[in-house]
């Protein structure tokens, strides 16, 4: 009988797994198991053999029973143990990180610009930052000694030595694209221009580097009412209000003529500029009828072309709508400017989407 025990309890401390232990169960107490072929011997013994081994084989069979569901136990235990092990899972882990970087509101407001003149049948045109001294003016109808090279506060590069061709310049402006897009692909055409452009100029609303965009419409009947409805269309969409109104202001510019200044209406409400109310005005932007002059200096036929053409500076607009005080903080690099006023890196402005949310 200690022989059966010792035997059975070890195989059940060595079952490695369940069905091992269930094959001991079988060995010992199934219906030919070892156990239970000796309880049935119990019949054929004399009452006094019976008398101690019927006891002592049902406390046998008891033992390994209890032993078999303790061992089961502990099988199970250990295997929800692994279980859990290898599904863990620090739920005190901080979330994912979100994008570190986001998006300046000057390219914020490029592509808001771009979204509404896409919709206005405008794509976009671009060309150099380094620019020559014919496409920056002569191009544009600014001869060499005409007093608007002076207002520009050009920055010229330098020649070599002995080479007296007029230097190149850092593009003052955007008009030079317009020049550029129409030598490449002659009228009719309808593009904008956004970019980098140059002025040796500093202070709270001056950066010697700023952002202008310029539009151009050529068309064979194109008037000055297109472009008031271009750019009413487009102030309505960028600044979210309908029926905003405008205010043109005759002026001049020497590749425009006629020309004009646009004012957008505004109001000042305990120091809060509020834009699209009131009696106030605020210049924006130039534009005019492109000079035939300039059309063919871009080799198109001015008897043929006529369309508008506008400028206008993409920080101001950045700073008018999203209410940012100072230009030059705009180019500080400062991450918390950045992150105060940057936008989403995902959130691309469309028409669908918004370009005001
Ligand atoms: N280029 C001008 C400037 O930088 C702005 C401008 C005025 C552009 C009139 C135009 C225009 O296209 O028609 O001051």
């Amino acid at each position: 009988m200690e022989e059966l025990r010792q035997k059975y309890l070890e195989a059940i401390a060595g079952a490695a797994d369940e069905a091992a232990l269930e094959a001991v169960r079988v060995q010992a107490l199934g219906k030919k198991g070892e156990i239970s072929l000796k309880m049935r011997e119990l019949g054929r013994m004399s009452p006094e053999e019976r008398k101690v081994a019927g006891p002592a084989l049902n406390a046998l069979k008891n033992e390994i029973n209890s032993a078999i569901a303790a061992r089961k136990a502990a099988l199970e235990d250990a295997a929800l143990e692994e279980r859990l092990r290898g599904e863990w899972l620090d739920v005190t882990l901080p979330g994912r990180p979100r994008p570190r970087g986001s998006v300046h509101p000057v390219s914020q407001v490029t592509e808001e610009i771009t979204a509404i003149f896409a919709d206005l049948g405008f794509k976009v045109a671009e060309g150099p930052q380094i620019e020559t001294d014919w496409y920056n003016f002569d191009a544009l109808n600014i001869p060499p000694h005409h007093p608007a090279r002076q207002e520009f506060d050009t920055f010229y590069m330098h020649r070599a030595p002995g080479d007296d061709r007029p230097p190149h310049v850092l593009r003052t402006h955007t008009s030079p694209v317009q020049i550029r897009a129409m030598e490449k692909e002659g009228a009719p055409i309808r593009v904008i221009a956004p970019g980098r452009v140059y002025r040796s100029d500093y202070d709270q609303t001056h950066t010697p580097m700023f952002h202008q965009v310029e539009g151009l419409a050529i068309d064979r009947d194109i008037s000055m009412a297109n472009l008031k409805w271009v750019l009413e269309e487009f102030f309505a969409a960028f600044f979210g209000i309908d029926g905003i109104k405008t205010r043109f202001r005759a002026s001049h510019f020497p590749f425009t003529e006629p020309s004009a200044e646009v004012d957008i209406q505004c109001s000042w409400v305990n120091g809060q500029l509020r834009i699209g109310e009131g009696d106030g005005w605020m210049e924006v932007l130039g534009s005019g009828m492109v000079h035939p002059k300039v059309l063919e200096a871009a080799g198109v036929d001015p008897s043929q072309w006529q369309g508008f053409a506008f400028g206008m500076g993409i920080d101001r607009l950045a700073m008018l709508k999203y209410g940012i005080p100072d230009l030059r903080a705009f180019f500080d690099s400062d991450l918390r400017w950045l992150r105060h006023y940057g936008f989403a890196a995902l959130d691309v402005p469309t028409l669908h989407g918004g370009v005001s949310d």
